[in-house]
C-alpha cells in the first residue's frame, strides 16, 4: 500500500519499543520518537524542533559527523533530502516500510527500508541511495543509520573484539564519554578478527549496581548488529547539553565503514546499504539475546530446524600431515565415538605444489596424489560405510603464489598497480571479476562431484585485503571495491548453497573473522575463533550468544592450553559440539569422558542449540570473574545448566537461581562433571529458583544439569 508523503508521523512498531519520524515543513525527517513507547509518543511541537532522523551534509548540524555525505555529479558537496513518499507492507509477520527522501535539487534517491518482527522484536533497517545526475556521485559516508538519544552521563557500552586472529569476542565496558569513538573494523576480510560489527549499550543508565554485578534479566539494553561481510562501523558521538546534569546527546551511526574508501555511484545504479539489525530490550541482556536469537532462526539461518551435527576435525589432531591411511583411521575412531561428520581440514590438495604446509597449493583443488592416491571418494565411502558422513575444508577465493592457478591466471588477484603484499603466503582473489566468480563456485562444484556422498563444507578465507584494487573496476572506481567485495562474495556464497541445498556449510575466516548477520544467511553455523582454549572459549562463547544462537556457535574440544579434558568437553557442550582431538591418542580414561561429552551432547543439544538462554554469573564483568553461569531453556520444559569455574575465586561463592521453571512443577534433575560425578535427584522448579548451591571450588571444573519435567503440561 503506498501513502502520499504526509505530516502525519511515520511509526514503526518493532515488537514491544520502536521508533517515529516526521517530516517539518521543507520535508526534512525528524526523530519524534526512539525506545519502548517510541512508536507511539505524540507530536507536541513542531516538527522542526526534533532531532534530525538521518542528518546529511547539509548544514543544519554542521558540528557533527554526517550520516550521508555525497559530492554530486556537479561538484556539489551538500544534499538537501525531502521525504516524497510512505510506503507500508503489513504481513503476519511484521511489516515492511519504505520512506522515500529526494534531494531538493538533484534527481537523487534515498530510501529508507524498515522491516519489522514483532515476534522477536528485532528491526531491520537499511537504506537504498540511487540517483539520475549527470555522472557519477561520490558518497564519502553512507550509513545506513543514525539514531539520537539522550544518555545520562554514566551510560555505558560493550563492545566486542581484541586483537585480531585467535582474539575474537573480547569483551570490554566503556564508558560513553563525550566525545567520538568509532567501533570500526578494516581489512576487508576477516574484520570481525578486530571488532566485531555488533555493540550493546545501556541508555538509561550503567550496566552493573553500585557493586558492579549486572542483573542479566533487567534494564534497558540496546542491542545492535551490522549484518555486512565486510569493513563496517560503529559511531557513537556524544555531546554534554548546556545545562549541568542534563542528560548528554548520542548520535549513534552505524553501517559499511567508507573510511578511505569514497563510493563512486553511477546514474541508474542502486547501492542498497547494509542491514543493521537492533532492538531495545526491557528486560537487559537475556532480552536481547532472546531476540537476536529468535529472529535469527527466523530470518537468519539457513535450515533453522534442523539440528546442527556432532563434528570430528581433524586439523588440530594432523595438521597438514596424514594420509589415507591416518585419516580412515580417525574416521574410524569418530564413528566409534559417536560423530555424526568427520571434517577433514586443510592439506587434502596440491599436485605439482603439495600442500604439506600453507606456503603453497592453495587454488589447486586436484587431491594430493601423494597423500589420498584415490582421492576424497575413498574417504567418504569410508565414513559411509560407517554409518557417518563427510566434510571437506576449501579456501576458494584465496591462492597462494606457488600454485598452477597463480601461474595460469596471475590476472585474477586482487591488487592494485604495486607487487601485492602476502599474507599467509597467499593473495586474495578478485571476486568482482566474472571469472574468478564462477572458478570459486567450481571449487566447490568440482570438489563435492569428486566425493558425491560428502555433506559438509568448511569456507575458510586466511587473509585480509591488504592492496585493494581490482581490473574489474575502472581507474576513477578502484576505492569501490571495498564496498563491491562483499556483494561479489555474498553471490558466490548464495550461488553455492542454492546450487547444494542440502550441504552444510560452515563459515570461517582465520576463526570467527566473518562472524555477522549478513555472511550468515548462506551458511549453517561458524567457526567461533581458533581459540580453543576453554577459558577463554567461555568468555568468548558469552559474549558471542548475545547475538547468536547456540546452534550457529561451532565449539570444539582441542588441547589448546592443555586444560583437563572434563572441563574442555563441558565448554564445548555449551555450544555446537564437537571434537577436534587425535582421536587415535586419547587414553582409556580420555576416551571415557568424550563418551560421557557425546551422550550429555545427545540428550541437550537441541535444548543448547535451539533455546532460551538465562545468564546468572558472568565471566567477563564485576569484580570477579572467575566463574561463569547460565541456563538454556527449551521448548519442552528441558534445561540445561551450565556452571564454571575458571580460576581461583576472588568472591564467595554464588546461589544458582535459575530462571523461567514452573514453580510447581517436579524436575529429574541429572548433575555431572564428566569426570565420574553423575547425580540423579528430584526437585521442584521452586527448589531450583530458591537456588542451587555453587558446587565448584577447584579452578578448570564444570558441572552440567539436566532438568527435566516429570510431569510435563
Ligand atoms: C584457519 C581455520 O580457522 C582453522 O580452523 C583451519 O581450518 C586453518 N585455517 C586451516 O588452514
Amino acid at each position: 500500500m503506498s501513502d502520499a508523503p504526509t505530516s502525519q508521523p511515520i511509526r514503526i512498531d518493532a515488537g514491544g519499543w520502536g521508533l517515529s519520524w516526521v517530516a517539518d515543513d521543507d520535508g526534512r525527517l525528524h526523530q519524534l520518537g526512539l525506545g519502548p513507547e517510541g512508536h507511539t509518543v505524540p507530536l507536541e511541537v513542531g516538527a522542526q524542533w526534533y532531532p534530525l532522523a538521518f542528518p546529511t551534509l547539509d548544514g543544519t548540524d554542521p558540528f557533527r559527523p554526517p550520516a550521508l555525505q555525497i559530492t554530486h555529479a556537479d561538484g556539489t558537496l551538500t544534499t538537501r533530502l525531502a521525504l516524497t513518499a510512505v510506503e507500508r507492507d503489513d504481513d503476519p509477520s511484521g511489516s515492511h516500510v519504505v520512506v522515500r527522501t529526494t534531494d531538493e535539487r538533484f534527481d537523487l534517491t534515498v530510501e529508507h527500508h524498515f522491516r519489522s518482527h514483532p515476534d522477536s522484536g528485532v528491526l531491520e533497517q537499511w537504506a537504498e541511495v540511487f540517483h539520475v545526475e549527470d555522472g557519477p556521485v561520490t558518497l564519502l559516508a553512507h550509513d545506513t543509520l543514525a539514531l539520537f538519544l539522550m544518555v545520562p552521563d554514566d551510560a555505558e557500552l560493550v563492545q566486542f573484539g581484541g586483537a585480531g586472529w585467535a582474539d575474537e569476542w573480547r569483551w570490554s565496558t566503556d564508558p560513553l564519554t563525550i566525545g567520538t569513538t568509532v567501533l570500526g573494523s578494516l581489512g576487508g576480510v576477516q574484520p570481525h578478527l578486530q571488532r566485531s560489527p555488533c555493540l550493546l549499550l545501556s541508555p538509561a543508565g550503567p550496566f552493573g549496581g553500585p557493586d558492579g554485578a549486572v542483573a542479566q534479566d533487567e534494564g534497558e539494553v540496546i542491542g545492535l548488529s551490522v549484518a555486512w561481510g565486510g569493513n563496517s562501523h560503529l559511531t557513537l558521538d556524544v555531546k554534554p547539553r548546556a545545562e549541568l546534569d542534563a542528560p548528554r546527546e548520542l548520535r549513534l551511526r552505524a553501517g559499511a565503514n567508507a573510511l578511505g574508501a569514497p563510493y563512486r555511484l553511477d546514474p541508474g545504479v542502486r547501492m542498497v546499504l547494509p542491514t543493521v539489525a537492533w532492538t531495545w530490550s526491557t528486560t537487559g541482556r537475556d532480552g536481547v539475546t532472546e531476540a537476536f536469537h529468535r529472529w535469527s532462526r527466523d530470518r537468519v539461518l539457513r535450515d533453522p530446524d534442523r539440528l546442527r551435527p556432532l563434528v570430528v576435525n581433524n586439523w588440530e589432531a594432523t595438521f597438514f600431515d596424514f594420509d589415507e591411511s591416518r585419516i580412515v583411521g580417525l574416521i574410524d575412531r569418530a564413528a566409534d565415538l559417536g560423530a555424526d561428520v568427520f571434517l577433514l581440514d586443510d592439506g587434502w590438495f596440491g599436485t605439482t605444489h603439495p600442500r604439506d604446509d600453507d606456503t603453497q597449493g592453495l587454488g589447486d583443488w586436484d587431491h594430493d596424489v601423494r597423500k589420498l592416491p584415490g582421492g576424497l571418494a575413498p574417504l567418504a565411502d569410508a565414513a559411509a560405510a560407517r554409518g557417518i558422513r563427510f566434510g571437506i575444508w576449501v579456501e576458494p577465493e584465496m591462492v597462494n603464489p606457488l600454485s598452477e592457478l597463480h601461474e595460469a591466471h596471475p590476472e585474477w588477484e586482487l591488487r592494485d598497480g604495486r607487487e601485492p603484499r602476502l599474507h599467509r603466503h597467499q593473495l586474495h582473489l578478485d571476486p568482482l571479476q566474472p571469472d574468478v566468480r564462477d572458478f570459486e563456485v567450481g571449487v566447490v562444484d568440482r570438489t563435492l562431484a569428486s566425493a558425491p556422498s560428502t555433506s559438509y563444507v568448511k569456507w575458510d578465507a586466511n587473509r585480509p585485503i591488504t592492496d585493494p584494487g581490482s581490473r574489474a573496476l575502472p581507474t576513477d572506481r578502484q576505492a569501490n571495491v571495498w564496498f563491491d567485495h562483499v556483494g561479489a562474495t555474498w553471490d558466490v556464497m548464495a550461488r553455492v548453497a542454492e546450487g547444494h541445498p542440502d550441504v552444510e556449510l560452515m563459515l570461517c575466516a582465520s576463526g570467527g573473522g566473518r562472524v555477522d548477520h549478513g555472511t550468515l544467511r548462506w551458511f549453517h553455523e561458524f567457526w567461533t575463533s581458533d581459540n580453543t582454549d576453554p577459558v577463554t572459549r567461555v568468555r568468548m562463547q558469552w559474549a558471542c550468544s548475545h547475538f547468536f544462537p547456540g546452534a550457529v556457535m561451532a565449539a570444539h574440544v582441542t588441547r589448546w592450553g592443555e586444560r583437563p579434558l572434563p572441563f574442555a568437553c563441558a565448554v564445548a557442550l555449551s555450544g555446537r559440539f564437537g571434537i577436534d582431538l587425535d582421536l587415535g591418542a586419547v587414553s582409556a580414561e580420555e576416551d571415557a569422558v568424550l563418551r560421557r561429552a557425546v551422550a550429555w551432547a545427545r540428550r541437550t543439544q537441541d535444548v543448547v542449540q535451539r533455546g532460551v538462554v538465562r545468564r546468572y554469573v558472568s565471566p567477563v564483568e564485576g569484580p570477579d570473574r572467575s566463574r561463569a553461569a547460565w541456563s538454556v531453556h527449551g521448548d519442552d520444559g528441558r534445561v540445561a545448566v551450565f556452571a564454571f569455574q575458571l580460576d581461583e575465586p576472588a568472591t564467595s561463592a554464588p546461589t544458582l537461581r535459575v530462571r523461567g521453571l514452573d514453580p510447581a512443577a517436579s524436575y529429574e534433575v541429572r548433575a555431572t562433571d564428566l569426570d565420574g560425578f553423575d547425580e540423579t535427584s528430584t526437585a521442584t522448579g521452586a527448589e531450583l529458583t530458591d537456588g542451587i548451591a555453587w558446587p565448584l571450588d577447584a579452578p578448570l571444573t564444570a558441572r552440567l544439569w539436566e532438568l527435566t519435567p516429570t510431569d510435563p503440561a
